[in-house]
């Protein structure tokens, strides 16, 4: 074990936190509100927010969308250098607060953002961020983490920065309300996957990392299970902790990861539109059964850890089975059949994706090459 590790992010959560952005942006900032399709505008948040800053000089940017793109963010770009902004407000899911990293980023840079997301140019400063969570699931509301789409050539592409890391994270679980029930279980599908690819790899001692990963898990398990007491303020505080907690930096210090699903789910949603959680569900238990010889100790240990599974030579099998049956107890599809093609025209399409992309050599031990992604997704298309 050996790591630095710091989160700068300052949490405000609960009932009724909204109204800490007052204090939390200093008056002499000017605000640039970002926010999605306008759901924040039905279920009251926008509302919360104006009236917080009702003695702020804000300004607004609306129309991000899921999965966002650099063609929309551009526009908000250009108005954060036209506007001189010093401040970015993201108000909404993962999508929105990644989103506003581009902005942020995108802004103290004269190039093509883009850029950013080809390695091409190394970001230095930001607009600082703060974020006020509406979707619990991915855990950007405080990591340095965005993924971004150009539209135009079907490019899912990530950055890490520690300049664009939000400042603060409010977190009011009551904004969760008026979620769909798909977007409750895209969330805590993403967090049990997030918590696997920094688990789910080989045993390493690591006994803190370990313990709270598989704390993480037997919350979502139970969440999972509990999902008929949604509607309760119990369970949404623990989806919105634990979500939060599963992708912030602690579980992954200092050990092995595998981020392989999410970077072979991110091709599928590129390409048809499927929700980040779902492509994740769809690529995991076929990548766990490819892998299942370098990943068989850790497996064994999720199953009797998490899953309560009793020991046995196929215990690692039968883990990989409850994870399937976890996600198809919540109605969420473990293959996926593309549109318009065969499943080889699809499975063809993905790794060249891949490999134009340069996602050749992916998992804990850069052992998931082309051939393997091939593999895998022979099994998750049908
Ligand atoms: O746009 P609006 O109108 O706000 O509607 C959104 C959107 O349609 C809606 N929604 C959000 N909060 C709501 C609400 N509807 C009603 N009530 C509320 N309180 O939900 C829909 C989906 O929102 P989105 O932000 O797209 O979902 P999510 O939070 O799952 O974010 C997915 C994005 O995050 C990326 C994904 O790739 C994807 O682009 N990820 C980011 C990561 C990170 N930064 O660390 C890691 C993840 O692995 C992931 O890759
Ligand atoms: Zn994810």
């Amino acid at each position: 074990m050996q790591f630095t590790y710091v989160n700068p992010t300052r949490i405000y959560f609960g009932q009724q936190q909204i109204s800490a952005i007052t204090k939390a942006i200093s008056q002499d900032k000017k605000v640039l509100v970002i926010y999605g399709g306008g759901s924040i505008k039905r279920n009251g948040v926008y509302d919360q927010v104006a009236d917080a800053l009702k003695n702020h000089t804000w300004l607004e940017f609306s129309g991000v969308e899921a999965n966002p793109t650099k063609e929309t963010l551009d526009k908000a770009v250009a108005i954060v250098k036209e506007q001189n902004i010093d401040f970015i407000l993201a108000v909404g899911g993962g999508s929105v607060i990644d989103g506003s990293k581009y902005v942020a980023a995108a802004a103290k840079y004269d190039g093509d953002g883009w850029d950013i997301m080809l390695g091409k140019h190394a970001v230095t400063d930001a607009t600082p961020i703060g974020a006020i969570l509406t979707l619990p699931a991915t855990g950007s509301e405080s990591n340095s983490g965005a993924v971004i789409t150009k539209a135009e050539t079907a490019d899912k592409l990530a950055f890490l920065s520690p300049h664009v890391q939000p400042q603060f994270a409010v977190m009011d679980p009551d904004v969760m309300k008026t979620l769909p029930e798909r977007q409750l279980i895209n969330g805590l599908v993403d967090a049990w996957v997030h918590t696997c690819e920094q688990y789910l790899t080989m045993p390493t001692q690591a006994m803190v990392q370990d313990g709270y990963a598989e704390a993480l898990l037997k919350n979502l398990l139970v969440l999972g299970r509990d999902f008929e007491q949604r509607d309760n303020d119990a369970w949404r505080a623990n989806l919105m902790w634990t979500a939060n907690q599963a992708l912030n930096g602690l579980i992954g210090s200092g050990v092995p990861q595998d981020w392989a699903t999410h970077m072979i789910g991110h091709e599928l949603t590129a390409l048809w539109h499927v929700d980040h959680a779902r492509s994740l569900a769809i690529v995991q238990p076929s990548l766990l059964r490819n892998q299942l010889a370098v990943k068989k100790a850790k497996l064994e240990q999720m199953g009797q850890h998490v899953f309560g599974l009793p020991s046995g030579e196929d215990l690692a099998l039968r883990t990989i089975d409850a994870i399937e049956a976890f996600y198809h107890q919540l109605g969420v599809e473990t293959h996926f059949s593309a549109p318009n093609v065969t499943p080889e025209q699809a499975v063809e399409k993905v790794v060249n994706q891949l490999q134009a992309h340069g996602m050749v050599a992916l998992g804990e031990h850069q052992a998931i090459t082309l051939q393997q992604s091939r593999e895998i997704l022979s099994q998750a298309l049908v």
